[in-house]
């Protein structure tokens, strides 16, 4: 079985998305900037089925491509799906992806969609996600969804994609905790160009 983890490219004050985020601007105002590392190195990463061509240290490009091969699907809060606009058809990882909702979109419901809108709850798209990523692990985002799997203990590692920037407002990652402090166990740095990839296990 593989681990329940979360990644997000994030400000080193806590963000995931500028302030305001909407059709219009999906990372919210300022957001894009989080961004930024997908095109600040030299070495070219293709994310296989896709047009995307990402230029990244030689570093990132290793763990980016670490990091598909060890997804077999996604969880996903339905802000996220409807923001990126089901990511134009499919996410670029090619994964199937479960998106938590209280109401199905029906236009994505069709033979072959890779995306499967859950309406019981968060465990149950993590059961469905497990079920289909088998050995593989399961990735889960954004941030109203990754505080709810911190809350039921049910994450097993967090990445952060450190952005050297300070957002100041916006949607953050790890909010809504409680008090308690949680454990967290280092267990990798990668020094990128413009990005510090940084993973953590939860201690359960
Ligand atoms: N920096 C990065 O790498 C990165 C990556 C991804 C996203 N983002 C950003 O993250 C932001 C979105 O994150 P978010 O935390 O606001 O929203 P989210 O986690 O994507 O989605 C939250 C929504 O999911 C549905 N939901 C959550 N839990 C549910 C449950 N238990 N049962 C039923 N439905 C449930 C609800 O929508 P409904 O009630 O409408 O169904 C809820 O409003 C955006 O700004 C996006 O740009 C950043």
């Amino acid at each position: 079985m593989g681990k329940v983890r979360t990644g997000h490219s994030t400000s080193l004050d806590g963000f995931i998305a500028g302030p305001n985020d909407g059709p219009q601007a999906p990372m919210g105002e300022g957001g894009e900037r989080l961004l930024a590392w997908y095109a600040g190195g030299d070495t070219e990463y293709r994310l296989p089925g896709s047009e995307m061509i990402f230029k990244v240290s030689p570093q990132s490009a290793e763990f980016l491509r670490e990091t598909r091969e060890t997804t077999g699907a996604l969880v996903t809060g339905r802000r996220t799906f409807d923001l990126t606009g089901g990511w134009g058809g499919g996410h670029p990882l090619g994964v199937p992806v479960f998106v938590v909702t209280h109401s199905v979109a029906q236009e994505w419901v069709y033979e072959g969609s890779p995306f499967t809108f859950v309406t019981d709850g968060l465990e149950s798209a993590l059961e469905q996600a497990k079920a289909v990523a088998g050995d593989k692990d399961v990735g889960v985002g954004a941030a109203n969804i990754v505080q709810q799997c911190i809350r039921a203990g049910l994450l097993d590692e967090i990445h952060v994609d450190l952005v050297p920037v300070l957002l100041g407002d916006g949607v953050r990652l790890l909010d809504h905790l409680g008090t308690e402090p949680i454990e967290l166990e280092s267990t990798r740095v990668i020094e990128g160009a413009g990005v510090t990839h940084l993973t953590f296990r939860v201690v359960k």
